[in-house]
């Protein structure tokens, strides 16, 4: 592993987030009252071992764009985080993906039981609301209960969870009166609209978090949206490739699960060239929608292009 001075820029930026915010989320579990160590102990589990943390990445990059610094972004990038990992636990349950394998680690409801896991969960996602109503966070009041409203949009039916009851009728299982299931026959933009909301919502909620934070201009946040958008669409297609060419053991979850499941991706409609060159085009989006921040986005330049060639 190379020392942090030779690390590039990025990498530095990304470790450092995943430093304060796994220590955040952390102190937020251990003042959460659980009750005994069986739901704390599953809470952990989901959150404070790997991922890449990029969601807090970009709370807290799209906030210094605004001279916001790290420490005042930390309890919106904590919120943020623990919803898409409460996401990721009901996502491998049995009833919906049934994966075995997480960040390297058996899931919540392998290393615990199904119970634990919807209940761990259901904690994580009210815990996100409850660091961001905190009394510790001094933020404007105003900016808080937008903050509150952002992240609700976001994570909620119009939002994540739309998106990943979108993603599991694609699958065609709840087609009535079907023999056997079979997947919709989806079009490319109907994929788009639903991988907008399974996964595009939380990653806009992370840099509209930040704009809201720095009191951003309304050129600045469309701005900041239309990059957040790009992202949020190159970083599904780059998961969706992994599951095709990806070894688990690299990427930490199981792969080559997505077809077999007649799961909705553009890597299946498109090809895995129509993929990649799909990625080249986000990448480029993603980059020009920053121009007007100028050296400032540079961080978040780099992020759209780490997203797109991801090998995990
Ligand atoms: C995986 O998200 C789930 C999707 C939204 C496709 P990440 O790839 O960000 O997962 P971690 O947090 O790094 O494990
Ligand atoms: C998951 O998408 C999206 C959410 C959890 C909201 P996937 O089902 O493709 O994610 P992985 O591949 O299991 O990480
Ligand atoms: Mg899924
Ligand atoms: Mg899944
Ligand atoms: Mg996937």
């Amino acid at each position: 592993m190379p020392t942090s001075e030779s690390r590039p820029p990025l990498a530095l930026a990304l470790a450092r987030t995943a430093e304060a915010v796994t220590a955040y989320i952390e102190g937020a579990i251990a003042r959460s009252g659980a009750p005994g160590e069986r739901l704390a102990g599953a809470i952990r589990h989901a959150t404070l071992a790997g991922g890449k943390r990029l969601r807090p990445f970009l709370v807290v990059e799209s906030a210094a764009l605004f001279g916001v610094c790290a420490d005042r972004a930390m309890p919106a990038a904590a919120a943020l985080e623990c919803i898409h990992c409460y996401s990721l636990v009901h996502d491998d349950l049995p009833a919906m993906d049934n994966d075995d394998l997480r960040r390297g680690r058996p899931t919540v409801h392998r290393a615990y039981d199904e119970a634990t896991a919807i209940l761990a969960g259901d904690g994580l996602l009210t815990l996100a609301f409850e660091i961001l109503a905190g009394e510790e966070d001094d933020t404007d009041p105003a900016v808080r209960l937008a903050l509150i409203a952002s992240l609700a949009r976001a994570a909620g039916v119009a939002g994540m969870i739309g998106g990943q009851m979108l993603d599991l009728a694609a699958e065609g299982r709840f087609a009535q009166g079907a023999l056997h299931r079979a997947p919709l026959d989806l079009s490319a933009e109907a994929i788009i609209q639903l991988q907008a909301m399974k996964t595009g919502a939380l990653l806009r909620q992370a840099c509209e978090a930040g704009a809201l934070l720095g009191q951003a201009s309304p050129a600045e946040r469309a701005s900041l949206d239309r990059y957040a958008r790009a992202v949020g669409r190159a970083f599904q297609i780059a998961d969706d490739l992994l599951d095709v060419e990806g070894e688990a053991s690299l990427v930490g979850k199981a792969v080559g699960k997505d077809a077999a499941a007649g799961k909705a991706t553009l890597v299946g409609t498109l090809g895995i060239e129509g993929a990649r060159a799909e990625l080249t085009r986000l990448t480029g989006e993603a980059e020009a929608a920053l121009a007007s921040f100028g050296s400032a986005a540079t961080l978040l330049v780099e992020a759209a292009y780490f997203v797109a060639d991801r090998r995990n």
